[in-house]
């Protein structure tokens, strides 16, 4: 039984071979035919294919036959005339390796395919037949086509159509479009450029054109096909672009039907019905195809040129290994491959920190989630643990904590204490279909390295609401018990227990203080004292998720008041809107449960992204970053007590060659400039800006790519400009400047920076302000220039540390995936 048959044209495509000695033009002679192609695709990946054409009775058609045979392809169906010859193509290859046609077929041997050469029995035990619309233009090809298609239909077997519009070989444009509508009609896939489908849809836009024709033609997949820039696929409810591969372009001939015929391979490899295929089977077979139309583009010719699986295989591999180390952080921690979100189950135990974080192990996207699992001693150098908690029968594990239970509450422990993890489990309730969040519990008796699920599990649900997650945990000794603050939609809930496994809510706050620009989510609460003054006061902790209206995205703000053990009561007007961080890509932030009283830090670490674009960073096979580890402390202002932050003092062991500076005067036409030939950066600069001129720190790469940390003594205004620093375009609000107000302290003004590969971190006046953005420079940043758009400006004292990673050369991350023991 074959696997894959084709019908229509198999040709000779002449493509240009240079000049003779003569000055003339010279041509190769490349068999080809889009239908032909595809089979050839097809079969050079292992598949059993046939093709049903016709060629003529002379040497081209031999070649044709031979070079199918060759390529795997059963030529049995393909049969000869003497009535007319073989087609022939000359192809013209413009600069780019983009090419027209002009076509000797009037009429060609492959227009006289006959009703009569189709044969129904193997169309009708073949898994998928692929046709197109060239073999439709002329008679008797086009009923022939139309025979084999409808015993396809009828057959049940699938039936895949690229309509590869000829202009120049149709009687006319209306007649083009009524046989591709007739190809649609029956069409179980369509692949499809960008100009065709403008020219059958009227629309220029990809999303809007593939759903009209998905809709009208009631096709299962439509893949649209975007050149260098991958394609777009819309298959039922999913839809997605999926990037293409960058190769050096020699001949574009070919390369949609090897991505059509990788396409179908995989498909057909999968054997699930396409209406089963999730997002990620999709973006996995499309990145296939565009591995394999990448491929044959670097190769002249098509048919005979076509990319074997390990070819392909080992592009995508090699691109994923590329682009993932390229923007890896050096001294941020980063999962091993795959999606990392939030920063879960903080807490230091036995001598070693322990980071859990929001991890789907099977994709580069947020989807089903786990705990992945890393454990530090310095909260600087990391190393992976294998996965801590998988989803299971309650759902799937989101955002928590992890606390010690030192004098075994919960009674888990067996005389001894351990690790209880309080996380929410998220499904849908089966009742209301509705999503539904409640919160469970898991504990390790084995310093982390094992949990177990709780048998009582879920041990919080709460039946009206919706969102309800988050968990954070801790001991309040005052009314000995352990109290959870969580949030549920737009207020936080304070639930007390003396066991864990049983709560009870003790006070809310919030629904009307503080920013509701999106849902709350990740809420932590702690006392910290203010100044030296021997005062104390708590910080709440709310992360807020994205909004459409807001540029800023998700962020994170944080409340100063009072907790009493039920409830927090803030120290300020409602209104009062206080933000952890002012950059872009800290969210999500918690501290470390339990780190020892005789240390006396409490550390936060937040995860660097923003849910705007968090699925669309070009990191590749990994994604999702945290930021530094930081200490917090409260400071007191004439406003009010207000958060400050600097990374851990364990970060300076990261510095390697220190270079300092006293008294540069910078002026308009006299920047500071040293190059560093290093991109792991720490910059200390106290600058005096008393001339009121603007102060700008560009972060230079080889190539046009900069970062500007700037700071405008007139509006006090200290902003990031990332609008030129490399890869922007994968979400239009990515590139873009943006800041906060600080004043500089009798005219100075303290900048630290930590820049990484993917990050850069400002604090200002220790931390007093803090920007947090990502950024992907389009090659590694080399040079500090510091300057000034008008009059001048002093730097005090500057201080550039180049920075070691904290990876070691040939570290390999191993993940493994399984399951939660019983
Ligand atoms: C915050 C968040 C949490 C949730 C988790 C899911 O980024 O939306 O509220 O628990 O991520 O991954």
């Amino acid at each position: 039984m074959l696997d894959v048959i084709a019908i229509g044209e198999v040709l000779i495509d002449f493509t240009p071979a240079g000049r003779s000695a003569g000055g003339n033009e010279q041509f190769e002679c490349n068999p080809g035919g889009a239908p032909a192609n595809v089979v050839a695709a097809l079969s050079r990946l292992g598949s059993r294919t046939a093709l049903i054409s016709k060629v003529g009775e002379d040497q081209f058609g031999s070649l044709l036959h031979r070079t199918l045979q060759s390529s795997g392809v059963d030529v049995s169906e393909v049969s000869f005339t003497n009535e007319v010859s073989t087609t022939l193509a000359f192809v013209h290859l413009d600069d780019k390796g983009d090419r027209s046609f002009s076509f000797i077929r009037k009429p060609g041997a492959d227009t006289f395919l006959d009703p009569t050469d189709v044969p129904l029995d193997r169309i009708e035990s073949c898994k998928a037949l692929h046709y197109g619309s060239l073999s439709m233009t002329h008679e008797p090809a086009r009923s022939a086509t139309r025979t084999a298609v409808l015993k396809a239909k009828e057959s049940g077997v699938l039936l895949s159509f690229d309509p590869n519009i000829r202009f120049s070989l149709w009687e006319s444009t209306e007649e083009a479009r009524q046989n591709i509508y007739w190809g649609m009609n029956y069409a179980d896939i369509l692949k499809i450029s960008e100009e065709e489908l403008s020219f059958i849809t009227g629309t220029n836009d990809v999303e809007k054109g593939s759903m009209e024709l998905a809709q009208q033609f009631d096709i299962k997949l439509v893949v649209v096909t975007l050149a260098e820039k991958g394609c777009y696929y819309r298959m039922g409810g999913l839809d997605g672009y999926v990037q293409g591969f960058e190769v050096n372009v020699i001949d574009t001939t070919g390369a949609g039907d090897a991505f059509l015929g990788c396409l179908l391979y995989k498909i057909l490899e999968n054997e699930s019905s396409l209406h089963d295929l999730t997002d990620q089977q999709m973006i996995s077979m499309l990145t296939f195809a565009n591995a394999g139309g990448a491929l044959v583009t670097t190769r002249k010719g098509a048919l005979g040129s076509m990319p074997t699986t390990e070819e392909i295989n080992q592009k995508i591999e090699s691109d994923h290994q590329n682009n993932a180390e390229r923007f890896r952080p050096g001294f941020h921690f980063s999962p091993p491959s795959n999606w990392a979100n939030d920063p879960n189950g903080l807490v230091y135990y036995e001598g070693r920190y322990h980071l859990f974080y929001q991890n789907h192990p099977y994709s580069n996207k947020w989807g089903p989630m786990h705990w992945g699992h890393a454990v530090s001693k310095d909260l600087v150098h990391w190393e992976h643990a294998p996965i801590a908690l998988f989803p299971d029968e309650h759902g799937a594990i989101f955002s928590g904590c992890c606390v010690v239970d030192w004098k075994n509450s919960s009674g888990l422990f067996e005389d001894s204490h351990g690790l209880v993890a309080i996380f929410t489990h998220a499904d849908i309730n089966p009742v209301t279909s509705q999503p539904r969040q409640r919160q469970s519990l898991a504990y390790s008796r084995d310093n982390g390295q094992t949990w177990h699920k709780y048998k009582g599990n879920p041990v919080l649900a709460e039946d009206d609401l919706i969102d309800f997650r988050d968990p954070k945990v801790f001991w309040h000794p005052q009314s000995e018990r352990w109290v959870m603050v969580i949030v549920a939609g737009d207020h936080a809930r304070f639930y007390g227990s003396t066991n864990l496994l049983e709560w009870s809510l003790t006070g809310e706050f919030g629904s009307s203080d503080g920013s509701h620009d999106g849902v709350w989510e990740c809420p932590d609460l702690f006392s910290l004292p203010v100044d030296e003054t021997g005062l104390s006061k708590w910080v709440l902790i709310i992360s807020i998720g994205d909004h459409p209206d807001c540029p800023e995205g998700s962020r994170t703000q944080y409340f100063i008041g009072e907790f009493d053990g039920n409830t927090f009561v803030n120290d300020n007007p409602a209104e009062n809107i206080l933000w952890l961080d002012h950059g872009r890509d800290n969210y999500a932030g918690v501290t470390w449960s339990d780190i020892p009283e005789q240390d006396g830090r409490r550390v936060m670490i937040g995860w660097m992204s923003n849910w705007k674009y968090a699925n669309e960073t070009p990191t590749g096979s990994w994604r999702g970053a945290m930021t530094l580890p930081r200490t917090l402390s409260l400071t007191s202002m004439d406003e009010g007590v207000v958060l400050t932050q600097m990374p851990v003092r364990e970060v300076a062991q990261l510095r390697k060659d220190s270079m300092s500076w006293q008294a540069v005067t910078v002026a308009r036409d006299v920047p500071f400039l040293q190059q560093t030939n290093m991109d792991l950066l720490e910059i200390e600069a106290e600058i005096d800006v008393r001339s009121g001129s603007e102060v700008q720190v560009h972060l230079k790469s080889s190539t046009q790519s900069e970062i500007i940390i700037g700071y405008d003594p007139t509006e006090q205004w200290l902003f990031i400009d990332r609008s030129k620093s490399g890869v922007t375009d994968f979400h239009s609000q990515f590139g873009c400047k943006h800041g906060a107000g600080i004043a500089a302290a009798n005219g100075r003004l303290k900048l630290h920076i930590w820049l990484d590969r993917n990050s850069v971190e400002v604090y200002a006046d220790q931390g007093l302000v803090v920007l947090t953005d990502q950024i992907f420079p389009d090659a590694p940043i080399e040079k500090v220039e510091i300057s000034t758009n008008s009059g001048q400006i002093i730097l005090n004292s500057l201080q550039i540390h180049t920075l070691g990673s904290i990876h070691n050369s040939g570290d390999t991350i191993a993940q493994t995936v399984g399951r939660n023991e019983a």
